[in-house]
């Protein structure tokens, strides 16, 4: 097996992080790999903005909370209101992907860059995971007002986030795969 395919086996959700932050030269290479990930009719409608404040990603964290207990949805509203609960787990870098609104392809766009990002970091000895709070909560207006203060173009939605940093624990293993999810047919 090759050193590509081993490393996409062997990535796994991180949910727990070093408060440590990564390198600029690690920020900058996860960025570029979001950037190359392929695009409907190559077009990169895409916008990935990489928070690192602290602060910040608490605010967002907060808000994005506050829209999960508005959810019909007992589970949701439970941890939201959780003071404990933490949406992208401590880490120390989240990323937003996000898509121009008229974009044909633009939430699998941002979900192929994502992927791109995660393997990255992966390659890099650095944990990541799909955060998906924001997608459903971006256009609240308290979120929404952070966002554009950040600098996400207002005309884009978010497809999903991804936390990144150290690992502060050993990742899980992976679930057994299912069967029956493949044909071939030659
Ligand atoms: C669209 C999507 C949304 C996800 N949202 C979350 C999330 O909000 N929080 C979380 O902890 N994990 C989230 N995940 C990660 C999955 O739970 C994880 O990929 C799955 O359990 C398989 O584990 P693995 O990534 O280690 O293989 C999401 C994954 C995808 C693809």
């Amino acid at each position: 097996m090759n050193e590509v395919i081993q490393s996409i086996l062997t990535r796994r959700s991180v949910r727990s992080f070093q408060e440590k932050q990564i390198s600029d030269e690690a920020l900058n290479d996860i960025l570029e790999a979001a950037k190359y990930a392929p695009s409907g009719m190559g077009k990169q409608d895409w916008h990935f903005l990489a928070v690192q404040n602290k602060e910040i990603i608490k605010k967002l964290a907060t808000a994005a909370k506050e829209v999960m207990m508005t959810f019909p949805i007992e589970h949701f509203k439970k941890i939201g209101s959780n003071p404990a609960y933490d949406p992208f787990y401590g880490a120390p870098t989240i990323i937003i992907s996000a898509y121009e609104k008229e974009s044909a392809s633009g939430a699998s766009n941002c979900a192929a860059a994502l992927e791109n990002m995660f393997l990255a970091a992966h390659s890099m000895d650095i944990g990541s995971c799909w955060i998906h709070i924001l997608a459903f909560a971006g256009n609240d207006e308290k979120v929404r007002s952070i966002l554009t203060e950040l600098g996400l173009p207002e005309n884009y939605e978010i497809s999903g986030t991804a936390a990144v940093g150290f690992n502060s624990k050993e990742a899980p293993k992976a679930a057994p795969r299912k069967e029956g999810t493949v044909t071939i047919v030659k």
